[in-house]
């Protein structure tokens, strides 16, 4: 198979990977529209836990998020057909009385799981790994915070490539996350583990970070990633930045940061509007990328030996996903 160029083109690998597509808390009384990987789907709570299908109805190819949910079942806004937890259809309101559902009255039905807040789905059944662990979130000592969900109209992998790029920050927030007199990125080693990329460096303290502290990354293949800032006085704030691929040049993207330390509600307040700020700056300059898809092959961008060892890893890294490829040698600056 040959080197993937841009990311569209690991679509159909990326099909057996785990998205977040929504947050749980979206996710009420009624069907919930969400879009992956171009996909249209429905989230739909029915019984005790969530359904996922494609957002299209087998009658006459509606969409199903326009519908209701009626008790266990999914009920088409447009002629009433209902639907059960599994997809099958289980009652149409037109048909005579004694003849019997259409065998193909039935949803293309994906697999579907709350976890950390989310809703994670899956498009194909053999998924290549499981939902990343995130131990915080199961730790009564964190308190987890939701920052509204975000629409980029960009690629997920550019997304992901702007948070764990770390030279930005006094460029692009400047007065927060760092400071024009220490414009330099620390060197560090990125060890390649699995399905995950895992680094660490200690950050100088900047405005938000008043004490200097250990930042430990997990990236996730193929958009979760998971930071955690560890004080040396026990504070640890963990971040879950996770990118959904609505489409090619579309991306939501999800922000969860859990802290095992107390603040007050204005204070938390103070941070939300902190963290939407900062992502309102990166979203702009992420938007302006051309192409707007993540270029796989390397030597369509200039890389920096150092400041950008984790881009140059991310982009192998991707390149990687669903083909065996040989990385070759890397031009650097
Ligand atoms: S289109 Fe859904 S019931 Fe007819
Ligand atoms: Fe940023």
């Amino acid at each position: 198979m040959s080197r993937p160029a841009l990311e569209h083109e690991l679509w159909p690998a990326l099909r057996r990977y785990w998205h977040p597509v929504a947050y749980t808390a979206a996710v009420g009384a009624g069907p919930v529209a969400v879009q992956l990987l171009g996909e249209r789907l429905v989230v739909a709570r029915l019984g005790t836990g969530l359904a996922c299908f494609r957002d299209l109805c087998v009658h006459r190819a509606t969409a199903l998020s326009l519908g209701r949910i009626e008790g266990h079942e999914l009920v088409c806004a447009y002629h009433g057909w209902r639907y059960g937890a599994d997809g099958g259809c289980v009652h149409i309101p037109a048909l005579p009385a004694g003849r019997a559902i259409p065998a193909g009255a039935r949803l293309q039905r994906f697999a579907c799981e709350e976890r950390y807040g989310l809703v994670w789905v899956c498009l194909a059944a053999d998924p290549v790994v499981a939902i990343p662990e995130y131990a915080e979130f199961s730790d009564p000592a964190y308190r987890a915070v939701f920052v509204p969900a975000q629409q980029w109209r960009a690629s997920a992998a550019r997304a992901t490539e702007n948070s764990v790029d770390a030279a930005h920050f006094p460029w692009l927030h400047e007065g927060i996350l760092g400071s024009r007199d220490h414009p330099e990125v620390p060197v560090f080693e990125i060890e390649q583990v699995g399905e995950e990329l895992r680094y660490r460096f200690t950050d100088l303290p900047n405005p938000m970070h008043p004490v200097a502290h250990e930042r430990v990354y997990r990236l996730h293949r193929p958009f979760s990633i998971h930071q955690r800032k560890e004080r040396a006085d026990g504070q640890v704030e963990a971040v879950l930045i996770a990118a959904c691929p609505r489409a090619a040049e579309e991306t939501t993207v999800f922000l969860v940061i859990c802290r095992n330390f107390h603040l007050t509600e204005a204070e938390l307040a103070e941070r939300m509007a902190t963290d939407i700020l900062i992502l309102e700056q990166d979203r702009p300059v992420v938007e302006s990328q051309r192409p707007a898809e993540l270029p796989l092959d390397l030597a369509a961008e200039l890389h920096l030996r150092g400041p950008d060892a984790v881009a140059v890893a991310y982009r192998r890294f991707m390149a990687e996903v669903g083909v065996d490829i040989d990385a070759g040698p890397v031009a650097v600056e």
